[in-house]
């Protein structure tokens, strides 16, 4: 989705937006620009395409040096990828970038074509340009200005925004979209992603709704909703650069497939007091678990169906009555809440505009709400009553792998936690779940991480496919579902997830020579059931690849290839399971030639509705 950079000090800017803007390329975006404060006014230089694009106009034709600047990754909503429309946007005296959707953008345009105001762009992004030029001229005060002007748009922004008769200053808003500040060694930063700053600095501020910010080349200040003035707190953050950088692997994807065994300890170790599940460090005692009557998990994409893992472990673990909700559909027909209904949002970069809607909805009805994300400091996780966090790290691919999966084994910890609260398990069983999740899932992610030669055999099967089907009952259905979503994001190949027993009723018929079915069966109770489902599709002709435990029986007559998962506890075939979905997804993308990292039509921090 879109990003903002901004820079102001005695460096040299247009090198720095340029470095910031490669470095946002990971949230997905279809054209790109730059503006910088010049001794003769203020320079844009933006395009369709790539950054490469952008640094071969800036080679035709080079900026001076510059202290100041803006620039901006822009994922097309109004009006589709252009030069013209790519931000920033520029009316009289005002430049300005924008992440967000300005909702009452038409009325605002017909308001200003009346008086002859025209525009160039289909964007709302000009728009709002035009709607603050007309107060900057008004009033002549950029605070005032921006107040007034923003005072007057529905929806949601974060803006940076440049004046043409204000010499190294950068102006910076937010309403429903991030923005962070930063203080490097030679000036001050803003960005809509912390990954953005990390090359210049570990020093930041997150600003808060409806704060608004001024830089300049010696000092920050914040302004809050009544313009009272002061310096951003500002923390420290311990990601690092190299922490968001390939590190030898030729994908963000296959490094951070790579990173969850350590992602998943680092998530649930801190969880964990003698050897007993305890989010005592989050704030969240043994008295506020035993009060949870039923969970409605809210979420969007992989996050849902971390939902859907989640369900299985909150009603089967802790016998709490669980739903797992799209977000984007929350609003319309939230289920039913009761006395002792938790709400969990999950969100690996806390900004999912849906999810936030969502949680948004569940504060005014009054429910109780707990946030699992992953990157800190975010709306969702500062706006909801509790948060834990995954410590999964920075996640740049726009597939998630190691977010979903710390996701899940956090939603294990908290089953745990519950079930040990309200008194279902004692001391030991708790205590076997905890081993379950801190030693064995990673242990066995790793193990997996072993068979990648021979799922890389596999996955040439599948990169010749259009169609591929996942299978399975129960906890697999939902790792089904995470399967599929893997594949046809990142390998363009339809895939799709079945309940295993639901397939007679309709879509059997799809099945005809060769197409793929990769069935999963982690659950002892219900191989026998997977294991007819995979007879039937493989009688009409179907090539099934099975993952199954490693104690499985038939196994290899009932499949054309065989994948087998660990038994040590319930969490390592799970985890086993998983690993072996997305290492598939990834080695079938890669046959394929994909844009692995960056999807087609994807963005990675989804923050409009
Ligand atoms: O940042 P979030 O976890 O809120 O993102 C939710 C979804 O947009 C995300 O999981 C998406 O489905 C991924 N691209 C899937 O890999």
């Amino acid at each position: 989705m879109c990003g903002i950079i901004g820079y102001t000090g005695i460096g040299n800017a247009v090198p720095k937006i340029t470095k910031g803007l490669s470095v946002l390329e990971y949230r997905g975006y279809d054209s790109v620009g730059l503006a910088a404060k010049t001794d003769t006014g203020i320079k844009t230089v933006k395009c369709k395409g790539r950054i490469g694009a952008l640094e071969e106009k800036l080679e035709a034709s080079p900026i001076k040096e510059s202290g100041t600047a803006i620039g901006h990754t822009r994922w097309a909503t109004h009006g589709g990828p252009s030069d013209t429309n790519a931000h920033p946007h520029s009316v009289g005296k005002t430049v300005l970038v924008h992440n967000g959707i300005i909702e009452n953008y038409r009325e605002l345009k017909s308001e200003l074509e009346a008086t002859g105001v025209t525009f160039v762009s289909e964007t709302d992004t000009e728009v709002a340009a035009a709607v603050l030029n007309g107060e900057y001229e008004r009033v002549g005060d950029p605070i005032s200005a921006i107040r007034t002007a923003t005072s007057r748009m529905t929806g949601s922004y974060a803006f940076g925004i440049l004046f043409s008769d204000k010499d190294g200053e950068v102006f910076a808003i937010r309403s429903g979209s991030p923005l962070i500040l930063a203080k490097g060694a030679d000036g001050y930063y803003l960005a809509s992603d912390m990954t953005a700053l990390l090359p210049f600095t570990n020093e930041y501020y997150c600003l808060v709704e409806g704060e608004l910010a001024r830089l300049t080349p010696n000092g920050a200040t914040v302004y809050s909703a009544d313009n009272t003035p002061s310096e951003p707190a500002w923390s420290v953050t311990s990601m690092t650069a190299e922490s968001a950088q390939k590190g030898g692997y030729p994908h963000f994807m296959l490094k951070e497939i790579y990173e969850q065994p350590e992602a998943v300890v680092k998530s649930v170790s801190p969880r964990v007091k003698k050897g007993q599940p305890d989010f005592s460090a989050d704030g969240i005692d043994a008295e506020f678990w035993k009060k949870v009557k039923n969970i409605q998990i809210v979420a969007c994409g992989s996050a849902m169906h971390a939902g859907l893992v989640g369900i299985r472990l909150l009603e089967d673990i802790a016998k709490v009555p669980t739903v797992s909700c799209i977000a984007s559909e929350y609003r319309y027909h939230p289920p039913i809440a009761t006395d002792g209904t938790l709400v969990i949002v999950i969100s690996q970069s806390g900004e999912t505009a849906d999810t936030l809607a969502a949680l948004r909805y569940a504060t005014d009805a009054g429910l109780p709400t707990l946030a699992i994300v992953n990157a800190v400091e975010t709306t969702i996780a500062r706006e909801a009553d509790k948060r834990i966090y995954t410590y999964a790290g920075p996640e740049i691919a726009v597939a998630t792998t190691k977010g979903y999966c710390t996701q899940v084994s956090v939603l294990y910890m908290i089953a745990a936690a519950i079930s040990k609260a309200k008194g279902l398990i004692d001391d030991t069983e708790a205590a076997a779940l905890v081993k379950g999740i801190t030693e064995d899932a990673p242990k066995a992610i790793s193990d997996m991480l072993e068979n990648v030669e021979m799922l890389r055999g596999l996955s040439e099967r599948l990169a010749k496919k259009e169609h591929v089907f996942f299978i399975g009952r129960g906890t697999d259905y939902a790792m089904s579902e995470e399967g599929a979503l893997k594949l046809k994001e990142i390998s363009y190949i339809h895939a799709e997830a079945y309940a295993a027993g639901e397939l007679k009723h309709g879509t059997i018929s799809l099945i005809e020579e060769d197409t793929p079915v990769i069935a999963i069966s982690t659950e002892e109770a219900l191989y026998d059931k997977t294991e007819s489902n995979v007879r039937e599709v493989r009688s009409r002709g179907a090539y099934v690849i099975l993952l199954c435990r490693e104690d499985a029986k038939n196994a290899e007559a009932s499949a054309d290839a065989v994948i087998r998962l660990p038994v040590n506890s319930a969490a390592a075939t799970l985890f086993a399971s998983l690993t072996a979905v997305q290492v598939l997804a990834y080695e079938t993308a890669t046959l394929r030639g994909c844009d692995i990292d960056r999807p087609r039509n994807l963005a990675k921090s989804v923050t409009v509705e």
